[in-house]
């Protein structure tokens, strides 16, 4: 930045020196043409011509400098920014992202770091070079003749102000451009990402019309920056051009007086006029410094967010020495979330489960279930006095984040999955391995490989081996954004994968078998069964027939408190008891299934045929014979294959029409 610094001043003062030289040029010329000595003047235009080339080539270096030094410093600093940025962003917890839009989140690390590195770059050399010119310029200005310099610049003011004025009006208006571009983008991205919901519900009209909202907002910014630019230019060049003609009219004078000679006086009108055009396009590069001024508190506030559970802080918390064992516990936690803090979701709540055993939460919808996982996963934390997470009985919260996370294999209520192969899904599940330092015996972590047979072996597990296996790709199937091309229960089963992969000691299942049809569910849950041994399970269930032969279950009711607490056998003893009246319900509902089950069953009996997935270990018979929903994947996957095979290898034909297409679509701003 200092060699683009000073080539950029040295190439600001070029020009005006360049004017020195057509000065020179002139006085010459007009002794020339006086004496009549043409020898002599072809001699000097020589020697003039060769220093004009001498400058020429110095000032080709020095822009070259400037714009490369200025350019690579940005990129560099640019880059550098964004991934502090973005990592930064991967800090942050769970509350602050609740409070935050994620759509306007993504779309300001792509425009405020944008504008900040455009704020950054060249357009500091160009400044740099603009006002060198300038300073140049005036210096020698008053140095060839200084009356004639005071007069012109009794316009500067003028011009400084329209100048000032229009920076004013750029920095904030495309600053306001930016946030309703970014809002409309978030309307865009969330309208795409969930355009099946869209088409559902036949919203497409509603999205399109909030997005056209969005960006009539952003027209009229540009309205009204259109219309005070156009102003701010008209006052900036006529009062220019004024100059110019005062400065002809006084250097005249002056000549005639014998003040001065003509040469000078080309040399003082060039010098400030090129001084004058300098402070002029300064103005631009101070008007994107100015909107790099706008943006940049935005992103190092982020950048410098201090996260209250920071996963990627290595030496932040404990990583214990012994393996861990997997005893869990919450005691008289209160917890409300951060974005709702009048609302007490969890009351005084105790719950407890001893390493290799299951505790399973069951209760109405809303009671705070997921919340107390989230807990126990470190979404999030209680506050400081309401109470305590304890693994192994130590505070989780004294505990490395990334470390304990990989202790836990979490399946969301929701899974979703990324837009990658099921193989590298799966994979992502990958723990970490923890390192100790032979000499200090300081204890770090990295993140652990996964082997194929890992992947497979946790694909078994789930019950997902068979659906995998028989899509044309197999475990290279891509899963499209947030798994689209997978069925619901085809997700669950690879969120499960994901989950075991890392061969967790605790399993935190949030419905886990929900999307499952009543036969893989069955399966799953042998597979669960064997994957739950040795390890501590915390499942929350709704079909309460999975959840039968936990160790303990707990029934949490209004306000996230437990109400009973015990094993199948203890609640269903229970009379009038909550747990009890939910068995007998759903009971109800499962025999009028099976029966229509069974209707079915005898319709179809020759058409099924056994799944690969079956018999897994144990008596119960289940089949996965291909669903609907299977074939449908199995095609989707192959058309999204194949569509992507086309992209790549097929030459798209260039429309050669699309500038004149451009142009037609623009009709309407012809005049
Ligand atoms: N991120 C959040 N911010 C604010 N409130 C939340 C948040 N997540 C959940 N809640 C509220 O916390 C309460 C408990 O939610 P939770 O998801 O724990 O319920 P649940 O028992 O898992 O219900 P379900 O059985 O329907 O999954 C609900 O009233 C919900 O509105
Ligand atoms: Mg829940």
């Amino acid at each position: 930045m200092i060699v683009g610094t000073v080539a950029a001043a040295g190439h600001g003062a070029m020009l005006p020196a360049f004017s020195i030289l057509f000065g020179d040029i002139i006085t010459s010329g007009g002794e020339g043409t006086q004496t009549g000595d043409a020898d002599r003047l072809l001699e000097e235009m020589e020697t003039l011509a060769i220093k004009l080339i001498i400058l020429s080539a110095v000032a080709a270096v020095l822009a070259f400098l400037q714009v490369f030094c200025w350019s690579l410093a940005a990129t560099r600093q640019g880059a550098r920014i964004r991934s502090l940025y973005v990592e930064s962003l991967f800090r942050q917890d769970a509350a602050w992202y609740d409070a935050q839009d994620s759509g306007e989140l993504t779309a300001r690390v792509a425009s405020d770091v944008d504008l900040m590195t455009l704020g950054m770059g060249p357009k500091v050399g160009y400044a740099v070079q603009y006002f060198s010119s300038f300073v140049t310029g005036l210096s020698i200005g008053f140095a060839y003749g200084w009356a004639l310099t005071l007069v012109i610049l009794a316009v500067v003011p003028i011009l400084a102000a329209g100048g000032a004025a229009y920076a004013k009006v750029m920095a904030d208006s495309t600053l306001a451009g930016q946030t309703a571009y970014a809002k409309a983008g978030c309307v865009a991205a969330e309208a795409l990402g969930l355009i099946r919901t869209v088409a559902a519900f036949g919203s497409e009209e509603h999205e399109a019309v909030r997005y056209e909202g969005h960006l009539r907002s952003a027209a009229a910014t540009g309205k009204r920056r259109a219309i005070l630019t156009g102003a701010a230019m008209a006052v900036t060049f006529f009062t220019l051009l004024d100059a110019y003609a005062l400065a002809f009219w006084v250097g005249n004078k002056l000549v005639r007086r014998g003040d001065m000679l003509p040469g000078e006086v080309m040399t003082v009108f060039f010098c400030i006029l090129i001084g004058a055009m300098g402070i002029g396009q300064v103005q631009p590069s101070i008007s994107s410094l100015n909107a790099a001024r706008g943006c940049a508190p935005r992103v190092f506030d982020i950048i410098d967010r201090v996260s209250a559970i920071d996963p990627l802080d290595e030496a932040g918390g404990e990583i214990p020495e012994t393996p861990v064992k997997g005893d869990l516990a919450l005691v008289d936690v209160d917890f409300t979330y951060p974005t709702r803090p009048d609302d007490l979701i969890l009351q005084q709540l105790s719950l407890s489960v001893s390493r290799g055993q299951t505790l399973a939460l069951v209760g109405t919808s809303g009671s705070g279930k997921s919340t107390a996982i989230q807990l126990l996963e470190r979404l999030y934390d209680p506050a400081a006095s309401s109470g305590t997470v304890l693994l192994d009985g130590v505070d989780v919260r004294t505990l490395n984040v990334r470390w304990l996370r990989s202790t836990i294999g979490y399946v969301f209520q929701m899974p979703t999955l990324f837009s990658l192969s099921i193989r590298d899904n799966i994979a992502l599940g990958a723990g970490v391995t923890v390192r100790v330092d032979p000499v200090s015996g300081r204890r770090t972590i990295d993140a652990a490989t996964v082997m194929e047979e890992d992947v497979i072996e946790a694909a078994k597990t789930a019950n997902a081996h068979g659906f995998i296996s028989r899509l044309p790709d197999g475990y290279d199937t891509m899963l499209g954004a947030r798994g689209a091309l997978l069925s619901g229960g085809q997700k669950q089963r690879v969120a499960l994968a994901r989950a075991l992969v890392r061969r967790p000691s605790i399993l935190l299942l949030d419905e886990a078998t929900s999307a499952l049809d009543s036969a893989s569910e069955r399966a799953v849950q042998v597979g669960l069964r064997r994957a739950a041994l040795g390890r501590t399970t915390v499942a929350i269930a709704h079909r309460l027939s999975t959840i039968c032969d936990a160790d303990v279950i707990a029934v949490m009711g209004e306000g996230g408190r437990v109400t009973e607490r015990g094993t199948h056998a203890q609640l269903m003893a229970l009379p009038g008891g909550t747990y009890r009246h939910l068995v007998e319900l759903q009971s109800v509902v499962k025999e009028t299934v099976a029966q229509r089950a069974a209707r079915k069953a005898t319709r179809a009996a020759a058409v099924d045929g056994s799944g690969d997935d079956a018999n897994y270990g144990s008596g119960s018979t289940v089949v996965d014979a291909p669903t609907d929903d299977d074939e449908a994947v199995a095609s989707a996957g192959a058309a999204a294959v194949s569509s992507s095979e086309d992209a790549s290898e097929a030459t798209q034909p260039v429309d050669k029409g699309v500038f004149f297409r451009a142009l037609r679509a623009n009709a309407r701003e012809w005049h």
